[in-house]
């Protein structure tokens, strides 16, 4: 298959990582990719915001199948483009992409499908907003209602910290105040083509920047897959995954197939798993970063061919994907300053061969003559699948040893807990 993956993080290096990993001699262009991508295939320089130019250069070289990594481009209506132009597209349209760009359309299809999720209230005045803080109580959640590239949330006991950051996203439009869910948060993705979903293995995502869960609220810097701990509350995962199948993804699909914008992509679930049950956090569009490059790793079942079948209407009566027992750690380096003011273009330096079982999903990274730069806030993740997470994560931060970058930082407890 020829196939064009567009976006530059790790994310999109691990969705090739996949693709060549099935040894079927796809032939694979990146757009605009960066120094890892670039390593493995061929890259171009596209604008991945901007459909007509992407459905052009898909047409004129027979594209198989456009992979669309970040929400950006969804939401700027790339997938409609490409998919108007008859190719078939892995990712959302616009209007459907709205589940990730507007926190209260998403609510909105929550209602409409019953799917659980936290009380919210929305407000676009300052005495809503206070109103709502009052009504819900602490700790104070309040989100931004459109993309806000991961600052738009803020979650924190300090009602005058709930306060300034509401008056400040105020000026962008709409709130959300949403009830604070306790709990041991799940990622979990669903393949969908529309009216079908087929699901992928949970992982767990590590949000804040420092051991321990302090600091601020990253992108994610660490992620294990899968979650051995769903054994005891659900009995196995598959439970776990049927569950959520049955009451979320399945429901919140067909919900927005029924008001005539149906979601063909990836329906990335986040999940709390709170005391009363299991509740939507948020919804994303896309594949999660950096979960993807722990899933990907576990999946047996070659990922070309699910992502057609999604992409074309084709997932019913195909089995659910296969994944391989092994524990699966990645733990993400970040450049000094991340997030808030993230220092770049600084010479990374990366070991000759890496430990069997250990990639390297590069996530901002750029060649220039014949130095590698760090050109981003996560600069890349350290994979490693191992039997058992001790190894894993062994392998994981052994090699990070080898990985020299001025300032940069990593936290140390990725999957400490898991066994
Ligand atoms: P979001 O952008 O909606 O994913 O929020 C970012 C992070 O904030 C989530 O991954 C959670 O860790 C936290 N968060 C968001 N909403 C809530 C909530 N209602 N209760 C507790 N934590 C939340
Ligand atoms: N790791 C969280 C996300 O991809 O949104």
């Amino acid at each position: 298959m020829r196939i064009l993956v567009l976006g530059s993080g790790a994310r999109e290096h691990a969705l090739v990582t996949a693709l060549l990993a099935e040894d079927a001699g796809h032939e694979i262009v990146a757009a605009p990719g960066n120094a890892g991508i670039a390593a493995d295939v061929e890259v171009i320089g596209l604008d991945i915001t901007d459909g007509a130019p992407i459905a052009d250069y898909a047409r004129d070289h027979a594209v198989d199948l456009v992979v669309i990594g970040p929400e950006a481009p969804l939401v700027a209506g790339v997938a409609d483009a490409v998919r108007k132009a008859g190719i078939p597209v892995f990712g959302p349209n616009r209007a459907a992409a709205a589940l990730e760009g507007s926190k209260t359309f998403a609510k909105r299809i929550m209602d409409a499908a019953s799917v659980p999720t936290g009380r919210a209230v929305r407000a676009t005045t300052l005495a809503q907003v206070q109103a709502a803080l009052d009504d819900l109580g602490a700790p104070h959640v309040v989100k931004a209602d459109g993309l806000a590239a991961g600052k738009g949330v803020i979650v924190t006991e300090d009602r005058d910290a709930a306060l300034a950051h509401a008056e400040h996203y105020l000026q962008q439009g709409e709130l959300l105040v949403e009830e604070f869910l306790a709990g041991p948060e799940v990622s979990l993705f669903f393949l969908a083509d529309g009216h079908d979903v087929l699901p992928l293995s949970p992982a767990q995502d590590y949000k804040r920047a420092r051991d321990g869960d302090a600091g601020p609220n990253t992108g994610g810097m660490g992620a294990y897959s899968p979650l051995p701990w769903l054994d005891a509350d659900f009995g196995s995962e598959a439970a776990f995954v049927d569950e959520v199948r049955r009451t979320i993804a399945l429901p919140t699909v067909r919900a927005l197939e029924a008001e005539g914008t149906p979601f063909t992509g990836l329906l990335y679930c986040g999940l709390v798993l709170t005391p009363n049950g299991i509740r939507v956090i948020e919804f994303n569009a896309r594949f999660g970063d950096p979960e993807t490059q722990v899933v990907l790793p576990r999946l047996v079942t070659p990922l070309s061919g699910l992502l057609l079948a999604a992409a074309t209407g084709g997932l019913a009566g195909l089995p659910d994907p296969e994944f391989s027992p092994e524990s699966a750690v990645v733990v993400v380096l970040a450049s000094e300053g991340y997030p808030e003011n993230p220092v770049t273009g600084r010479e990374l330096t990366l070991p000759e061969s890496l430990p069997a079982g250990v990639s390297i999903a590069h996530a901002a990274t750029a060649r220039v003559d014949d130095r590698l730069l760090a050109t981003g806030g996560r600069v890349l993740g350290v994979v490693a699948r191992a039997d058992g997470f001790a190894a894993a994560r062994a392998a994981a931060y052994t090699t990070l040893e080898d990985i020299h970058l001025d300032g940069g930082h990593y936290r140390r407890d990725i999957a400490e807990r898991v066994s």
